[in-house]
């Protein structure tokens, strides 16, 4: 690493300290100098949230393709076959890898045999698990090793504004490069980042709608900046909904696991009567969009704020045994779910889509790489399967890593300019950045969310509009602050979702258009394209 005025140079710059960013650090580590930066700390991501676990083929029982056909099913005609297979083939030895790294997977009593459990949409026990904090446990054993490596170098709550590519410093000859990053530091000066190869790993957007299950670092920074420096997204209209999380009017929406329906935890109404199965076959083990859809239609057609997860079924030992953080939080908040239902809605919880890239992460930008969440690899086409996006970001990792490490690009040598904020006026209030924030998501909650209809877009549409103009115009003129680079952000990212979805005239897996209620026979990927700069 090499610093001086303001300026930092690495060799490998990763943008996101989740799963995807930390296990691409491992894999460069020895080859170069890694520079990994997070907006927050380390347990603010969505892997340090993951609670069911990640999805592999370890039981003889099970197989490769199954675990395949189930992904396929789940994301209804959509997902690209080769990179399911790609990915699948790989769960196995994945999970052995975070093992022997030292992730406290569960196992069964007195073995070495993992214990599996089983999620909505896969017709087997295959999600290998650490207790219900998986993610904390992956992304901690991860962070250990990071931490450990002299190469590595962590700057924690700085955060990534834009990309720097040649075609924005004016040079137009040639391929379009990716040159480093702008951070804005903890102390609010903005400093500009040389590196060879740039990876953005910054995780999805949940922050877009009211409900999320995710944590407030969610607010789609890496696909805006790619967008903005000319990388294409893809799919971006299917927002998985999970189906159970918390609803208490005091408290925030976390995540009640499926992993609870998986061992048994019925869906209820205030009269304890059970409705999953009105609506699939499989009840409350459907996938997440029919379960979810079911959840609101309920909620809706009976007019009420929200719907029960009861999980006394399972009983008491193994709720103890498997979901003590899950119990714990919810006491903490004065439900015993042991022995009452609790209250539930749907809340936004991952995004299918993101920056169309390959397994590896590659974009039309060279040096550019977006891997994890933020990026569409088609793995999950129009509906995720739960606990297999751990596993894409491991899969993306490597990838990644083993492309960069393969790849001739020598990075052009020039000298970066500074941030120009010359000329703005000093800032005198704020409330405009809380109130087009507050306004963006309840458009989003009212319009985009898990039914939609032609005139509900139009209208988010437009009202989005608005809020994009107001913000562009207070971007430009005022000091750039954290709060209003995450709102242009997902002001950006929002007008996309609503741009996908106004392009898919059907419904499909997790885009449910009351105008266009019918699955077309052939539909392929949305894919937006950013004017070229
Ligand atoms: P993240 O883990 O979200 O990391 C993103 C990182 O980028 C963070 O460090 C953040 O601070 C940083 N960042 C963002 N923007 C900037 C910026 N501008 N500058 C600097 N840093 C930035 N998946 C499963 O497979 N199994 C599960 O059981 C599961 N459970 C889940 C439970 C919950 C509650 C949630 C929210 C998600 C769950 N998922 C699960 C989904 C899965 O956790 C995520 O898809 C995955 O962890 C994403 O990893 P990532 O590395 O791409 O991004
Ligand atoms: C959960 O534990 O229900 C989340 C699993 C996932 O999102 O993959």
């Amino acid at each position: 690493m090499n610093y001086s005025n303001s300026h930092l140079t690495f060799d490998f710059l990763i943008i996101g300290s989740g799963a995807a960013g930390l296990l691409t650090a491992l894999r460069l580590a020895d080859h170069g100098q890694v520079g990994i930066v997070n907006k927050g700390d380390f347990n603010m991501s969505n892997t340090y949230q993951a609670q069911g676990g990640i999805a592999g083929v370890m039981d003889g029982e099970d197989s490769y393709d199954a675990h395949i056909q189930d992904t396929l099913k789940a994301g209804v005609g959509l997902c690209h076959e080769d990179v399911v297979r790609e990915i699948v083939a790989q769960g196995g030895a994945f999970i052995q890898e975070l093992k022997n790294l030292g992730t406290p997977f569960d196992t069964l009593v007195d073995t070495d045999t993992l214990h599996l459990t089983r999620e909505g949409g896969h017709s087997a026990r295959r999600i290998a698990h650490a207790k219900d904090a998986t993610g904390r446990a992956i992304g901690e054993t991860l962070l250990n090793h990071v931490l450990a490596h002299p190469n590595i170098h962590c700057l924690n709550k700085h955060m990534a504004i834009d990309v720097i590519t040649s075609r924005r410093l004016g040079r137009h000859g040639g391929s379009n490069q990716c040159l480093g990053v702008y951070l804005l530091t903890p102390d609010n000066h903005i400093i500009t980042v040389a590196a060879t190869h740039t990876i953005l790993a910054t995780g999805g957007a949940g922050k877009v709608y009211h409900y999320t299950s995710n944590p407030h670092a969610a607010t789609g920074d890496g696909i805006a900046m790619a967008w903005r420096a000319g990388c294409p997204v893809m799919n971006l209209e299917f927002i998985q909904f999970h189906p159970t999380c918390l609803f208490h009017p005091g408290g925030s929406t976390m995540l009640l696991s499926e992993a609870l329906r998986g061992e048994g935890a019925i869906l209820v109404d205030a009269q304890q009567r059970r409705f999953a199965f009105d609506y699939h076959e499989s009840g409350e083990l459907a996938p997440r969009d029919i379960v979810a859809r079911a959840i609101d239609h309920e909620m809706k057609k009976q007019g009420k704020d929200c719907m029960f997860l009861d999980a006394r079924p399972i009983g008491k030992a193994t709720i103890q045994a498997h979901f003590p953080n899950i119990m714990q939080r919810l006491l903490d908040v004065g439900i015993d779910m042991i022995n009452e239902p609790v209250p539930i809605v749907p809340a936004s919880h991952y995004l299918c889509g993101g920056v169309k890239t390959d397994v590896a992460g590659r974009t039309t930008i060279d040096a550019l790489y977006v891997i994890g969440e933020s990026a569409a690899t088609g793995l999950h086409g129009a509906n995720r399967l739960a606990s297999n996006s751990l596993l894409e970001c491991l899969v993306m990792a490597d990838y990644c890593a083993k492309a960069i490490l393969a790849s001739s690009h020598d990075c052009t040598r020039m000298a970066l300019p500074e941030w120009d904020d010359s000329g703005l006026s000093p800032e005198t209030e704020r409330i405009q950045i809380k109130q087009n924030w507050d306004e963006i998501r309840l458009t989003m909650s009212n319009y985009v969310g898990i039914v939609r209809s032609d005139e509900w877009l139009r209208r988010a549409r437009r009202r989005l509009r608005v809020i994009h103009d107001e913000i562009a115009s207070y971007y430009w003129h005022y000091p750039i602050s954290r709060d209003l680079i995450e709102l242009r952000n997902l002001s950006i990212v929002a007008d996309l979702i609503v741009r996908s979805a106004q392009q898919r005239q059907e419904s499909r897996g997790l885009h449910y258009s009351k105008d266009h209620p019918k699955t077309l026979k052939h539909a392929g990927d949305t894919v937006l394209w950013p004017e070229q700069l």
